[in-house]
């Protein structure tokens, strides 16, 4: 792929944070992006990494009527020594394409995809935060933008790749969450897009969000659409229980996220030892544990929250404290394992990680 590059002129560029630690999730975007325009016949043409500006859309955009939109979520680290580090890229890439396949929205080829980012990356490297904890956020995302109003796929999409600095996702930091079991309202049903990481799986989960926020807590954990007992996700993060000596997690049975950090933290509890599964678990079983004291702790993992330890979980107007509330040490070595593998801190033993030459 022949990508050109248009510099923003220096009129046009805006100030880096100057203050790391202040940095907010998602919002300062740096100074380029990268577009590909799709058309029929000739399918993905003029690649490009060009100033962060506007995309014009016409009104009838089908993305703006039938939600064909999907995107991704990555991060660039800066390591000590000033390597540029991505995390499994390819995981990403190919659920991006997974994701497509299934909202009928064409695919491009993964290394196409990752040229185009470290594309990018080589001119915007300069965003990219200095300190452990801050990385420059990356959010791949197609959209379809055919002007037409019936229903069925569209002929014209544009994929563009935009980055930021962030932080913490949640403002808590890597504090325990508090988190609201919804069992009112429902994200996904097997055989829907639950999979899929599409725009509208993120729309049907603002309500219940709201409601739980005015609540006073920080997100919502899912019930199954069908028996609404059964634990699938946080909506932003996969979830795990330590049970006893057990790490439990979903499935991946088609209606929650199969997470790319889901899957590393299953990969290195394995590794240490631990005995992990896979299974259905229900929100009963989860409220026992807790109160039996074998439940000893729950945390979250995805690429914006890594790894958040969950104090509380609320079900029936009910508050059930996780211990003693407090972060557990299974959710802390995971943490630091994974954040060392990503800034090059800790040896890469499965090779996850991708050295971009800047
Ligand atoms: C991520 O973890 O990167 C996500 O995409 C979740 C959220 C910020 C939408």
């Amino acid at each position: 792929m022949d990508i050109r590059i248009e510099p923003a002129p220096e009129a046009q560029r805006r100030g880096k944070p100057t203050d790391e630690s202040k940095l907010v999730f998602g919002n300062t975007f740096s100074d380029h992006m990268f577009r590909l325009d799709y058309r029929e016949p000739q399918g993905w043409v003029d690649a490009r990494v060009a100033p962060y500006q506007n995309i014009t859309l016409d009104p009838a955009a089908m993305v703006l009527h039938y939600g064909q939109g999907i995107f991704e979520g990555m991060k660039a680290y800066r390591c000590r020594d000033g390597r540029i580090h991505l995390f499994r890229p390819f995981q990403n890439f190919e659920r991006m394409n997974r994701s497509a396949t299934r909202l009928c929205m064409p695919t491009i080829d993964v290394n196409d995809q990752l040229a185009a980012l470290e594309t990018l990356l080589r001119v915007d490297h300069g965003w990219i935060p200095h300190s452990m904890g801050s990385s420059l956020y990356i959010r791949p995302t197609m959209i379809a933008s055919e002007p037409h109003i019936g229903v069925r796929p569209a002929k014209e999409y544009i994929y563009y790749i935009i980055t930021g600095p962030v932080g913490a996702y949640y403002a808590e930091g890597f504090s325990p969450v508090s988190i609201y079991v919804s069992d009112e309202f429902v994200r996904a049903v097997r055989g829907g897009v639950g999979e899929a990481k599409t725009m509208g799986n993120y729309a049907a989960s603002l309500f219940a969000a709201e409601v739980a926020k005015k609540k006073g807590f920080t997100q919502v954990l899912w019930l199954d659409g069908i028996e609404r007992k059964y634990i699938e996700e946080v909506g932003t993060m996969n979830i795990f229980f330590r049970i006893g000596d057990t790490l439990v997690t979903p499935p991946l049975t088609g209606s929650i996220l199969p997470g790319i950090t889901r899957d590393s933290v299953l990969t290195l509890a394995k590794k240490w030892g631990m005995d992990v599964q896979e299974r259905l678990i229900d929100i009963q079983e989860c409220v026992d544990a807790i109160q039996s004291g074998t439940m000893t702790e729950i945390f979250g993992s995805g690429t914006a929250a890594v790894i958040s330890p969950v104090g509380s979980i609320s079900y029936k107007d009910k508050k059930y404290t996780v211990r003693d509330g407090g972060v557990g040490d299974l959710a802390r070595r995971l943490h630091d394992e994974i954040v060392g593998i990503q800034y090059g801190e800790k040896e890469d033993v499965f090779g996850w990680v991708h050295e971009v030459k800047i």
